[in-house]
């Protein structure tokens, strides 16, 4: 979901500018909400994965991962001049568990609106993206192959889901209507206002058939688009956040666990659905409530980015309204990328309705850590 840049190392983060003037409403589901450009500190991504079966067990699957960026979701200090503004970033697995990783710098990072909800973004002529005006498609293009970046070829989505925002609403991207009643800190109030979160295809399939210097990745796998956006960089207001996202069985199923920069506030968002029903679409402070409510806990210990120690599993938790539970276990088969700030996990998935059949899958999960949090099981 995000990119961070090895070559950038966080500073200590003194005060936050917020511009009030950024809002720029999208008319589209998956279109522009915020207006980043080389004067201001705000982001907005567009984020797809696409997931397919491993080759054989313990090792991650072919995967395909873009986020097609305006400005930089974690900064170094707030000159970012010398840096695009506008860029992709790639990252994935060969079927034989071998990792990948590039950026490719943009000229432009133009969002087009067209009839319905289609959206065009055009980023320079190096990639570019349409999703459909009923948002049931979307197609991804690349178009680099010359070295250093050489990536070319396509991915085709197909949605099996509703379009989503989080908390159970439909006329705001935002988590407001969870934040406490409390005056909010500074970061907390970025966080429950600013910070937009919109699920374009929460899940489905996609077909990915791109050549990454000379080697083709041919796969289907399964799919899934969402974007953000916000104001300033996420590591001046988020300690912690933990997000995935999965397909299995009958359930797509993603989360958000998060923690906002010197604040005791834990907040989470769930949302859990099959091809009959949204079982869950839920914003919470952690704590405030027993049903309609999910939980993301790390599990055991292993060796993290950078000397750090990383969870060595993942339990997922849905309690829905009415109190059905439904438990997943995710363990990693590999990273990419891997530093201690961020690290994305492919993974099995496995679990169900709790007492009922269990099912297995593959899924995405990440720790997204600019507080350099400390974890022990
Ligand atoms: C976080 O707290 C530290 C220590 O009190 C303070 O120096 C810093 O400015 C705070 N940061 C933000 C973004 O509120
Ligand atoms: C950049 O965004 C700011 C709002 O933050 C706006 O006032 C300004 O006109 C924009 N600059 C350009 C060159 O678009
Ligand atoms: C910002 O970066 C540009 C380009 O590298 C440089 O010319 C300028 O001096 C920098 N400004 C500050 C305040 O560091
Ligand atoms: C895995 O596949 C990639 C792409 O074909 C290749 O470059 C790499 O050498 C392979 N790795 C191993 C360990 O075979
Ligand atoms: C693809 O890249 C080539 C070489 O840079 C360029 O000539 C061409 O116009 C690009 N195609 C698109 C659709 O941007
Ligand atoms: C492609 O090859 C170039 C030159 O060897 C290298 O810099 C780049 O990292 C490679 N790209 C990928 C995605 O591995
Ligand atoms: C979610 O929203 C739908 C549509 O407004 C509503 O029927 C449903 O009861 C809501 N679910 C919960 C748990 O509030
Ligand atoms: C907001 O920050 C203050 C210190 O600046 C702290 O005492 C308080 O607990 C914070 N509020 C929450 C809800 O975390």
């Amino acid at each position: 979901m995000f990119l961070l840049r090895k070559t950038l190392s966080l500073l200590a983060v003194t005060s936050l500018t917020i511009s009030t003037q950024l809002v720029a409403y999208a008319a589209s589901f998956d279109g522009q909400y915020i207006q980043p450009n080389l004067t201001n500190t705000a982001v907005e991504w567009w984020w797809g994965s696409a997931v397919g079966t491993p080759e054989s067990p313990g090792t991650p699957g072919p995967v395909l991962q873009f986020l097609f960026y305006q400005g930089y979701s974690v900064l170094a200090d707030l000159n970012h001049s010398a840096l695009p503004e506008y860029y992709i970033t790639i990252n994935g697995f060969f079927p034989n568990g071998t990792d990948f990783s590039l950026t490719v710098p943009a000229t432009s990072g133009d969002i087009s609106e067209g009839t319905g909800n289609a959206v065009t973004g055009t980023w320079g002529t190096v990639g570019a993206f349409r999703t459909s005006s009923d948002l049931k498609t979307m197609t991804v293009t690349f178009n680099a192959s010359d070295a250093p970046y050489g990536i070319s070829g396509s991915m085709k989505f197909t949605s099996n889901r509703e379009n989503h925002y989080g908390c159970n609403v439909t006329d705001s991207p935002y988590f407001e209507t969870s934040k406490p009643s409390q005056t909010l800190n500074e970061t907390e109030n970025v966080f429950f206002n600013q910070l937009g979160w919109a699920v374009t295809i929460p899940g489905g399939t996609v077909d990915v058939d791109v050549t990454i210097n000379g080697t083709q990745l041919q796969f289907t796998g399964n799919g899934y688009h969402d974007q953000n956006w916000m104001p300033l960089a996420l590591n001046e207001f988020i300690s912690s956040w933990y997000f995935g996202f999965a397909e299995i069985g009958p359930y797509t199923l993603s989360y958000v666990s998060a923690a906002p920069l010197n604040s005791s506030i834990v907040f989470n968002t769930g949302y859990l659905s099959t091809n009959q029903a949204v079982l869950q679409n839920q914003c919470s402070i952690t704590g405030s409530k027993t049903t309609d409510i999910s939980i993301i806990r790390p599990t055991g210990e292993m060796a993290g980015a950078e000397g750090t120690v990383a969870p060595s599993g993942w339990t997922l938790s849905y309690v829905v309204d009415d109190g059905t539970e439904y438990e997943f276990k995710m363990v990693p088969t590999g990273v990419n990328p891997n530093m201690a700030v961020y690290q994305r996990w492919t993974g099995l998935i496995s679990g169900g309705m709790k007492g009922e059949e269990s099912y297995e899958g593959v899924a995405t999960f990440e720790w997204l850590n600019p507080g350099l949090n400390v974890y022990s099981a």
